[in-house]
This record gives C-alpha cells, sequence and structure tokens, in this order.
C-alpha cells in the first residue's frame, strides 16, 4: 500500500516535471490527483505537459485539472525565458491523443480528493498558490482536512530570483500565497535559501547525459533549455533543484532542517511586493496581532543526500 497519498499542483515547466516524474517513480507514492497553473507557462499548456510526464513515468491514470491561467489581482506573466515558450524548453511531447484534462478546475478537484481522504493527503506545490487560495476560499474546511501542504516558494535571507527579495512562485500570485500561508494547515516551506545551493553540477549532469533509459533522455532534453537560461544568468554550468526538493522534503523531512514562525507576504511595496516576511521576534502569542499559523520554514537541507535520492530514483531502470 502506497505510504504517501500525494495531491500535485504546479506550472509543469522543467523543474516541476522533474519533480513529477521521480514521484511517479517511487512504488510508496500514489499520486491522487495533479492540477496546473499559471506561472512558468500557461495552465493549459502546463496541464498538457503534467499529462505528458505521467504517461513517460506509467501513472496515465492519474487525472490532470486545468487550474487558474491568472493570479488573483495582477496581471499575468509566463516565464517563458526560463522554461521555454511550452513550458518544457521547446521540446514538451504531445500528449497521448486519448487523454484531455478533466472538466473539473483544479482548485474543485483538489477539495473533492481533501474530501474523498480527509487527514490523508500531502499536497506538493511547485507553481504559484493560486488554485490552493481559491480551494480554501470555496471550502474553508479543506485546510483542516489535509495532512500537510509543502510548497516550493519564497526565500528568506537568499536573494530573490524575481527581484531583489521575492521569488517566482510567490510572485506570481502574492494574494494567493498570503491566504495559504495563513491558512490552517501545516504547511513546510522550501524556498530559494536551500533550493538555490541544491546544485546540479557538471559531475551530476553527465550522470543525466549518459542515461540511455526513455526518462534519463527526456530529464536531458527539456534540461538544455534550463542549462542554457542559468549558464546566461550565473556564469556556470549547473542548475538549481527547486521543485523536486519540495517533493523530495515532503516525502522524507530528515532531507531538511526548519524553524517555525508565522509567514506573511508583503502586498503593498512597490519595489518588495511578494517578499516574504518572517516575524522570527520571540512575543509571546498574546502579542501577536494577527493569528497567523507557524510555518516551518526550511532553512537547511542535505543537498548531497537529496540530489542522490533524485538521480538514483530518476536514472534507475
Ligand atoms: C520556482 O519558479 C519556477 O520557475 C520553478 O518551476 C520553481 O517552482 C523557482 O523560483
Ligand atoms: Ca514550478
Amino acid at each position: 500500500m502506497a505510504q504517501h497519498k500525494l495531491i500535485l499542483d504546479g506550472d509543469y515547466g522543467i523543474d516541476d516535471s522533474i519533480a513529477a516524474l521521480y514521484l511517479c517513480r517511487r512504488s510508496d507514492v500514489e499520486i491522487l490527483a495533479v492540477g496546473s497553473v499559471h506561472g512558468n507557462a500557461t495552465a493549459a499548456a502546463a496541464a498538457r505537459n503534467a499529462i505528458s510526464v505521467l504517461d513517460l513515468g506509467g501513472r496515465p491514470d492519474v487525472p490532470v485539472a486545468v487550474g487558474a491561467g491568472r493570479p488573483m489581482a495582477q496581471a499575468v506573466s509566463i516565464s517563458s525565458m526560463v522554461h521555454g515558450d511550452d513550458g518544457l524548453g521547446g521540446v514538451a511531447p504531445s500528449p497521448p491523443p486519448d487523454r484531455e484534462p478533466v472538466p473539473t478546475p483544479a482548485a474543485v478537484q483538489l477539495i473533492e480528493t481533501v474530501r474523498s481522504h480527509p487527514g490523508e493527503c500531502t499536497v506538493v506545490a511547485t507553481g504559484p498558490l493560486t488554485n490552493l487560495a481559491l480551494a480554501v476560499l470555496l471550502d474553508p474546511d479543506v485546510p483542516s482536512l489535509v495532512a500537510k501542504v509543502v510548497i516550493m516558494g519564497g526565500t528568506v535571507d537568499h536573494p530573490g530570483n524575481v527581484g531583489p527579495y521575492a521569488e517566482a512562485n510567490i510572485a506570481h500570485d502574492p494574494e494567493a500565497a498570503q491566504l495559504v500561508l495563513g491558512a490552517d494547515w501545516p504547511v513546510t516551506q522550501v524556498g530559494l535559501d536551500v533550493t538555490m545551493p541544491t546544485w546540479l553540477g557538471p559531475a551530476e549532469l553527465a550522470r543525466v547525459e549518459a542515461s540511455t533509459t526513455p526518462t534519463g533522455r527526456f530529464v536531458w532534453g527539456i534540461l538544455q533549455h534550463y542549462l542554457a537560461f542559468y549558464a546566461a544568468r550565473h556564469g556556470r554550468h549547473g542548475c538549481p533543484v527547486h521543485d523536486p526538493s519540495a517533493a523530495l522534503v515532503a516525502l522524507d523531512p530528515s532531507l531538511a532542517q526548519w524553524f517555525e514562525a508565522p509567514v506573511d507576504v508583503e502586498l503593498r511595496s512597490l519595489r518588495n511586493r511578494g517578499m516574504l516576511v518572517i516575524d522570527r521576534r520571540e512575543l509571546a502569542a498574546s502579542e501577536r496581532t494577527e493569528e497567523r499559523p507557524p510555518v516551518k520554514i526550511v532553512i537547511a537541507l542535505d543537498s548531497r543526500r537529496l540530489i542522490d535520492i533524485l538521480l538514483d530514483g530518476l536514472l534507475g531502470d
């Protein structure tokens, strides 16, 4: 029996797809449902990519729902510079002709899945948090029925990747992130502080390049655009492991160290919109002006072990 019942929600770009492929290959993981969201690609393209990846990962029966096509309170912006026009570096495969997204919106699918498995589901969110926020708005009981939520998003001390302080998934929909980080469910935040140093360098990439399996060839193919982007931005060969880090922490929290604090999202500042505001003060509960639940903020990862687990899982037979 699967040890982990997961609902995946993401913007199925390059690293979301690698995370999903890894999860597909774990026999102790049941993927109950997948939702797509705007971000790295349009929500429609992200759903197509998710379908292709689930097919390649041997999970063609997992329902994929198209989610929010735009953020709650700002214009949509698609990160094609990082992930290519199709979200998969220009080499997105066509999904199998008989596979379509389900007609239900992703937020509704999330609610229905959680309600059919009360207390059992872990939500792994690797894109903007619009669908999760919509689910909370539509069904305020949902947070109490979820085992935990693990998000890739935000940063504490590491510089932002879409501005001095903001990380892309939060900046793509700050209002949604504010709702999700304030809802009463156990959230683990895996952000740039730990995903940037979890870096696939030349030795790890050589392992991927040498792989002859269909999964290995696919991963190597979609990584090319990502590697070109990071080479141009950071001047070195390699790329960070963003979304797979969140997926792996969801399965094995012993990979991570964290502290707990309430987290707000800056919504008003012109320069810092989307920045996480972590309240690290030692305040008594009675001194806090607003009740926000503590979030587990990951500050260290066993990156070496995480990358080994990821590559062994992805590249094995
Ligand atoms: C996050 O933004 C997206 O580009 C990646 O898929 C990842 O989820 C990193 O900031
Ligand atoms: Ca993502």
